[in-house]
């Protein structure tokens, strides 16, 4: 069994792999302010690592300062990680990242930029790296990036998106952390196109929500055209939208 530390452990993603792992026996150290770990200063990462197997990156250390340098903070958190598990001899990283960021109709998107530093930070580590990109998940439905709730309507980006489940992506994770021959790369998708707006409804109305949702041009058009949908060669893992859909109503 393995002690692993897991970045974001209280987050969408880390919730669900910190569940699989320590189902399986491991035990999961988390990291995050909630644990009394912070990304941006470092306070309690030592501590936290030491004596750690493998370093999983689920965290989203996104700057509270909206003045901040987005690339800067969110890319360096993950450098932070890195040199405090290479310092203290801990081999295995892996990381969870998106698909499509290096498509150049991003490079004006901090925060895609960022996941891009983040990716490259791993792979010139030295540490045994695995990035595991997605599509959006299921759970992007609410998901500020694209979606506002007001009072009494809820807009949403018109991104035409593949999603994939969380509990999907953690299911991957989690066994990926372990392997001894994990690629260095892995994309995941979900099986079914879907216009974001869409889903947000069909989530609202699953929830008894009746806001509802006004479909708004995406930021960037491309992402009205399919610039996130399954790279080539993606991994295409279930459940459906109406699966995920009905476990969300229980
Ligand atoms: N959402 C998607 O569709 C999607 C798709 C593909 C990839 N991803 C990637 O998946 C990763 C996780 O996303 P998520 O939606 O699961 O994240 P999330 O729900 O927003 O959770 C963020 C996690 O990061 C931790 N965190 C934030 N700032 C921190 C700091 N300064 N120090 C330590 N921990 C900090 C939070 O814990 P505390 O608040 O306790 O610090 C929390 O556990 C991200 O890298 C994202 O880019 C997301």
């Amino acid at each position: 069994m393995s002690r692993i530390a897991v970045a974001g452990a209280t987050g969408t993603v880390g919730t669900k792999i910190t569940a699989r792992l320590a189902a399986a026996g491991h035990t999961v150290v988390p990291v995050s302010r909630a644990a009394g770990v912070d990304l941006h200063t470092g306070a309690g990462l030592k501590e936290a690592l030491t004596g750690a197997d493998a370093v999983i990156d689920a965290a989203n250390a996104f700057p509270s300062d909206p003045d901040a340098d987005v690339v800067e903070v969110v890319a360096g958190a993950t450098r932070l990680l890195l040199d405090t598990a290479r310092e203290l001899g801990v081999g295995r990283f892996v990381l969870v990242s998106i698909c499509n960021i290096e498509n150049p109709v991003f490079d004006r998107n901090p925060y895609y930029v960022a996941k891009r530093e983040q990716e490259k930070a791993v792979a010139a580590s030295g540490l045994r790296g695995t990035v595991v990109k997605t599509t959006q998940w299921h759970e992007f439905a609410t998901n500020p990036a694209a979606v506002a709730f007001g009072d009494s309507e809820v807009t949403v980006g018109d991104w035409l998106i593949q999603p994939v489940a969380a509990d999907a992506v953690a299911d991957v994770v989690a066994e990926l952390v372990v392997a001894d021959d994990a690629p260095d790369r892995v994309e995941l998708s979900g099986p079914e196109t879907v216009r974001l707006p869409d889903l947000t409804a069909r989530l609202l109305s699953v929830r008894g929500d009746a806001r509802p949702v006004v479909s708004v041009p995406a930021a960037i058009p491309e992402l009205s055209e399919g610039v996130q949908l399954a790279p080539a060669g993606a991994r295409i893992v279930g459940p459906t939208i109406e699966e995920w859909l009905r476990t969300e109503a229980k």
